[in-house]
């Protein structure tokens, strides 16, 4: 699925760069992400995010936003 439509960037791409190693900044500048509108930005941060802590740990992570709410 396309998750930036300014730079056609797919969430399978985001995925394979935070799986790499790269950093959010290095997929900006090496695809383009969220540097146009930004409306994507959220977006691809939760994939990013999600792909850096191995991917199952989203929803641990939205608890303890909430519990310190
Ligand atoms: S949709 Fe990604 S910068 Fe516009």
């Amino acid at each position: 699925m396309i998750i930036c439509i300014c730079a056609r960037v797919s969430d399978k791409t985001i995925e394979r760069s935070a799986r790499s190693g790269q950093s959010f900044d290095d997929l900006q500048f090496e695809h383009g992400v969220a540097t146009q509108c930004g409306k994507c930005a959220g977006c691809a941060r939760d994939i990013w995010d999600r792909c850096r802590s191995g991917g199952n740990t989203a929803h641990i992570t939205s608890e303890a936003e909430n519990s310190l709410a």
